[in-house]
């Protein structure tokens, strides 16, 4: 087991690094698995200073790591380290300095110890994060100063550092914005949203890790076992997910269940089907037997007219009216 940076920490007798004292367990927190590798790690601290914690990070990662300290101070280029360690002196917030300094070279871990101003802070975000290798660390430190004018930030200031990294929190959830939020705003928040896993903060100490690899489309939605006994959301979530473009995964056993539901119903409807099948068939049956007592009163009737237009209908008309009378006189 290596040692944590606590340990380290307490135990270092080389060049002076100033941190705070919460930064000890944030690091061990956040770079373990870094620690525990089984191969080399690459780190890039901006701020050297006395060059302490380049020393730390050296003796923290596995062997075969490199680490890389860039300053401003033109003092730190004079700096000598055993080991893998390099200083580069330079302007980290400056995309064309961090090129001719670094070339193409990426890092696992970036950690921002530099000027503490909240516009190098972005700058300098801005610049590195694209060399921040898949599923990597950038993690930046004195994050208390964002909250003073001294260092042009303030609290819940324009332009301070931690009001642009709650930024990242709204670039988390890009996919799910109205349509009110648009322009430029959309794509940039779009574009981090593409690459930010996660963004956490901690007193004075912000840590983004970067995703194992570029998010080209939204995440899925996704659902799994059988029992929905409260409430199946699923016929009420496929049209909202299709009006909004959005995709449903069903978990095999899900799958399953749905589609056993989906052929129960279906055998429901067949049985439904027949139901409302034999019942038309009474209802034809019925209309027949109808129609043809009609027809049947109408040939009755037809032959009744015939015998009243008849000759002999007509000559016996006095004898039924007498006979109308004595029935009269019998009732
Ligand atoms: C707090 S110190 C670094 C401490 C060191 N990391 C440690 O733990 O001991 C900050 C350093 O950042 C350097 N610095 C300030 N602005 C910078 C920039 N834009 N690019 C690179 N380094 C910068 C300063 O010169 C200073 O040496």
């Amino acid at each position: 087991m290596r040692p944590s940076l606590s340990e380290l920490f307490l135990a270092h007798d080389g060049r002076v690094s100033d941190k705070w004292e919460q930064y000890l367990a944030i690091y061990d927190r956040e770079l373990a698995r870094f620690r525990d590798a089984a191969g080399p790690v690459r780190l890039l601290e901006i701020g050297v200073q006395n060059g302490g914690s380049l020393e730390l990070w050296s003796k923290y990662l596995p062997p075969g790591s490199s680490v890389v300290g860039m300053d401003i101070d033109p003092r730190c280029g004079a700096l000598t380290f055993a080991g893998d360690i390099t200083v580069l002196v330079g302007d980290a917030a400056d995309p064309a300095t961090l090129d001719r300094l670094l070339g193409d070279r990426g890092f696992d871990i970036i950690i921002d110890d530099g000027s503490h101003v909240s516009r190098d802070i972005i700058a300098t975000f801005e610049a590195c994060f694209p060399r921040l290798a898949p599923g990597g660390l950038f993690l930046i430190e004195d994050l208390h100063a964002s909250y003073w004018a001294s260092h042009g930030g303030g609290f819940r200031a324009e332009g301070a550092a931690v009001e642009w990294l709650k930024g990242l929190v709204d670039a988390l959830h890009a996919d799910h914005l109205e349509p009110t939020v648009d322009g430029a705003m959309r794509s940039g928040l779009l574009a981090l949203n593409q690459q930010v896993a996660r963004v956490a903060f901690y007193d004075s100490v912000a840590v983004v890790e970067k995703l194992p690899q570029v998010k080209a489309a939204p995440w899925r939605r996704i659902m799994g076992g059988m029992n929905a006994a409260v409430e199946d959301s699923l016929p009420i979530l496929l049209p909202v997910a299709a009006a909004r473009n959005e995709q449903v995964l069903l978990t095999p056993v899900r799958a399953e269940s749905v589609n056993g539901a989906r052929q129960s119903g279906v055998a429901d409807a067949d049985a439904e089907r027949q139901r409302h099948a034999q019942a038309e068939a009474r209802l034809a049956a019925r209309v027949e037997e109808l129609e043809r007592s009609l027809a049947d009163q109408a040939a009755v009737l037809q032959r009744l007219s015939t015998i009243e237009d008849s000759t002999i209908w007509r000559a016996t008309a006095p004898y039924r009216r007498l006979m109308g009378l004595f029935g009269a006189r019998r009732g």
